[in-house]
C-alpha cells in the first residue's frame, strides 16, 4: 500500500491544500494529513483545533488519516513506518524554502523521499497568512477555504 505524510501547519488549512491532498489521491493509496509545529510560525489555532478542522473536513473519507505530531517530521515519518513526504509548491519562493527542507530531512534520513505535487493555478495566489486578513478585514474567502474553516476563522478572529 502506497502511503505518504502530507505534512504542514494547516493554520489554517485552504482550498490549495485540500486540492493537492485530494489530487494525490489518485497517487497513494493512503495520505497521513498531519499538523506539525514550525517554529517560524505564530500560529493562531492550537494543534488540536486544525486536527479537528481537517477531520471534520475529511469525514467520510477512509483514505486520508488526520494526525499531529512535535519535533522533527523525520521521526515522526520513522514512527509511522513512511518514506513519502508530499508537498505541495505554489511558486518559486516556496520552491526554495521545499527544496532546503526536502534536502535537510534527506541528510537525516536517507530512505525518505520527498514529492513535490504543483498547485493548479487558481490557488496559486492563496496563503493562509493572506486568508487570515481577508476574513479579518470582512473580505469574501468562500472560493478560498472550506466553510468548515471559514466559520472556524471568523469566530477566531472577528
Ligand atoms: O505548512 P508549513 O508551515 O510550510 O509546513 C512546514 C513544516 C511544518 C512541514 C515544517 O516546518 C516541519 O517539517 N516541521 C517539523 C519540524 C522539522 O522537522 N523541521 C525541520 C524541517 S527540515
Amino acid at each position: 500500500m502506497k502511503t505518504a505524510i502530507c505534512p504542514g501547519s494547516f493554520d489554517p488549512p485552504t482550498n490549495g491544500h485540500l486540492n493537492i491532498i485530494e489530487r494525490a489521491l489518485k497517487i497513494f493509496d493512503r495520505l497521513i494529513v498531519a499538523v506539525a509545529v514550525n517554529t517560524a510560525k505564530q500560529p493562531i489555532f492550537t494543534g488540536e483545533e486544525r486536527v479537528d478542522l481537517l477531520q471534520e473536513i475529511f469525514d467520510g473519507q477512509p483514505k486520508i488519516q488526520v494526525d499531529r505530531f512535535e519535533g522533527l517530521l523525520v521521526d515522526y515519518a520513522k514512527g509511522r513506518g513512511v518514506t513519502t513526504i508530499l508537498r505541495g509548491i505554489r511558486n518559486m519562493s516556496d520552491y526554495e524554502y521545499e527544496f532546503q527542507m526536502a534536502l535537510a530531512n534527506k541528510a537525516m534520513h536517507p530512505e525518505l523521499e520527498t514529492i513535490f505535487m504543483m498547485t493548479e493555478g487558481r490557488y496559486s495566489h492563496l496563503s493562509s497568512t493572506i486568508i487570515k486578513d481577508v476574513i479579518q478585514y470582512g473580505g469574501k474567502a468562500s472560493e478560498m477555504i472550506h466553510p468548515i474553516v471559514e466559520a472556524a476563522l471568523k469566530k477566531k478572529l472577528r
